[in-house]
């Protein structure tokens, strides 16, 4: 039978966890190959779902690629495809295809210290590449997350959070003061500056909301990392996902196949169109 790009494995969402309630919800999908499963990826790479009858979105893999029992994605609820997603049951079937894009390069960080710096939703593609790191533990230096979100209640994978705490050093935040809350109230900036990680010997991976990435950089620089140890991802509207369509271009840069991921010094000479 001929092969085609386009179309999707059935997988089964075996286990379904909702992350964030509320106005923007986030739940998190474990999901199943229903046929043989030679699907492989690396940390920071996506994939292409579908949802029969609403049509595809692009959404990183948020399960280590140690992790073989099941593939994850974290999806906050936008519109279409999200929506239909977030009214599934564990049981029903998606379309998955993929894996899409570079990934993290994290074979030529061993020995470094591994800085990740998330707000929100960015968790996501961060999570991958921190448990690849967790597993490999004896690989890295030390690892230290700074991450963010609106609210106590907007953090994801808030029970995961309290075990990592054991193993290594997590700094959270929230934009605004609420009750009851001890750790770093303002944005996720600028808790890089009051944490002030070191930049030697270390990598930062820093994924989140465009506004966040800008200023995170900013403070990262300040603080005197060079470009070369800053990698960020670039969420650019995607559509074929294999350089194909032209969607997701930045000049002549398909961020679906020569992304998402990119060191700072790869991507402040790239066009400023992301
Ligand atoms: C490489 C990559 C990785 C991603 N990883 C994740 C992830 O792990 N979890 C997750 O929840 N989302 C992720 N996204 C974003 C996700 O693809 C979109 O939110 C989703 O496609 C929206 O589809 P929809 O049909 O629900 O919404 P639509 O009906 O298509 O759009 C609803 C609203 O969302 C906006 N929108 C759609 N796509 C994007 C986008 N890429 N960036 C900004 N705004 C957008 C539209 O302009 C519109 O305002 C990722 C995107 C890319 C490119
Ligand atoms: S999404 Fe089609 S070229 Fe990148």
């Amino acid at each position: 039978m001929d092969y085609n790009v386009y179309i999707p494995k059935l997988a089964k969402i075996i286990e379904i966890k909702e992350e964030v309630g509320g106005s923007r919800p986030i739940k998190s999908f474990r999901t199943h190959f229903i046929n043989k499963n030679d699907f492989s990826h690396r940390c920071g790479q996506s994939a292409m779902i579908s949802v029969l009858g609403k049509g595809e979105s692009m959404i990183s893999i948020s399960s280590s690629p140690l992790v073989k029992d099941y593939l994850q994605f974290s999806i906050l609820k936008m519109g279409r495809v999200t929506t239909a997603l977030h009214e599934m049951q564990v049981g029903n079937v998606i379309g998955i295809r993929g894996p899409y894009g570079n990934g993290f390069p994290i074979e030529e960080w061993k020995g470094k210290n591994l800085v990740f710096i998330g707000g929100g939703i960015g968790l996501a593609p961060i999570w991958s590449v921190l448990n690849t790191a967790l597993g490999k533990r004896e690989d890295y230096g030390d690892l230290i997350l700074i991450y963010g979100a609106r609210t106590s209640k907007d953090l994801v994978f808030n029970d995961e959070l309290k075990e990592l705490k054991k193993k290594i050093t997590v700094f959270l935040s929230v934009d605004v003061e609420e009750e009851g809350w001890k750790e770093f109230v303002g944005f996720v900036p600028q808790n890089v500056t009051d944490k002030k990680p070191s930049p030697k010997n270390s990598i930062t991976v820093t994924c989140g909301p465009p506004i966040m990435i800008k200023f995170v950089i900013k403070a990262l620089k300040d603080l005197g990392f060079e470009d070369e140890q800053i990698y960020t991802t670039v969420e650019n509207k995607m559509k074929c996902g294999i350089g194909k369509c032209g969607r997701c271009n930045i000049g002549k840069h398909y961020v679906c196949k020569d992304g998402p991921v990119y060191s700072w010094a790869q991507l402040k000479n790239l066009p400023q169109e992301y």
